[in-house]
């Protein structure tokens, strides 16, 4: 049984993350998608509740992956529940310079290896931080995320929820 684990803030999930959890789900037989908190990151848009929510919905289709949550150091939690890889997106090597010394601390702490996906060119340039950006002035997520999260975010942005 192989196991893998997509960590990351997902705030909100968009079309790219959703790709990488696609292609992770064939290549592993199970799939953790887990919200995590990223202390250099601000509060976000989406509570971790609704974050978790949105994810599930979107991967509802895929059987193999679950949702989770985990407040604490990434490989502590991948110890505890006997998981081996990490598995990340990668849209550039400005990404790369970023998740480079994150992989090597934790297999340094733990051995667990992480598992970079190139992007889809299709979602090279989405990050979440962009999509709340454009979704703020009123620009046009359609095909750029889910559409359960272009909804929510609508909503959000209209102080309806
Ligand atoms: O989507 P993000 O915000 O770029 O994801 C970064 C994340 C959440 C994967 C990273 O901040 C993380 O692993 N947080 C958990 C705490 C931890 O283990 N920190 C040490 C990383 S080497």
């Amino acid at each position: 049984m192989t196991k893998a684990v997509c960590p990351g803030s997902f705030d909100p999930v968009t079309n790219g993350h959703l790709d990488i959890f696609t292609r992770a789900a064939r290549s592993f037989d199970e799939v953790t998608v887990l919200v995590t908190g990223n202390p250099n990151k601000q509060s976000g848009l989406f509570s971790i509740d609704e974050r978790m929510d949105l994810i599930r919905e979107v991967t509802s289709h895929i059987p193999n992956i679950t949702v989770d949550t985990w407040g604490g150091l990434l490989v502590d939690y991948t110890t505890a529940h006997n998981i081996g890889a990490l598995v990340k997106g990668l849209r550039s090597s400005l990404d790369y310079d970023y998740e480079l010394p994150m992989a090597q601390m934790n297999r340094r702490l733990s051995g667990v290896d992480t598992f970079f996906l190139m992007t889809d060119e299709k979602y090279g340039y989405i990050s979440s931080s962009l999509c709340k950006e454009v979704a703020k002035y009123g620009g046009d997520l359609k095909g750029l995320v889910p559409d359960p999260v272009f909804e929510a975010m609508n909503q959000k942005f209209s102080g309806t929820t």
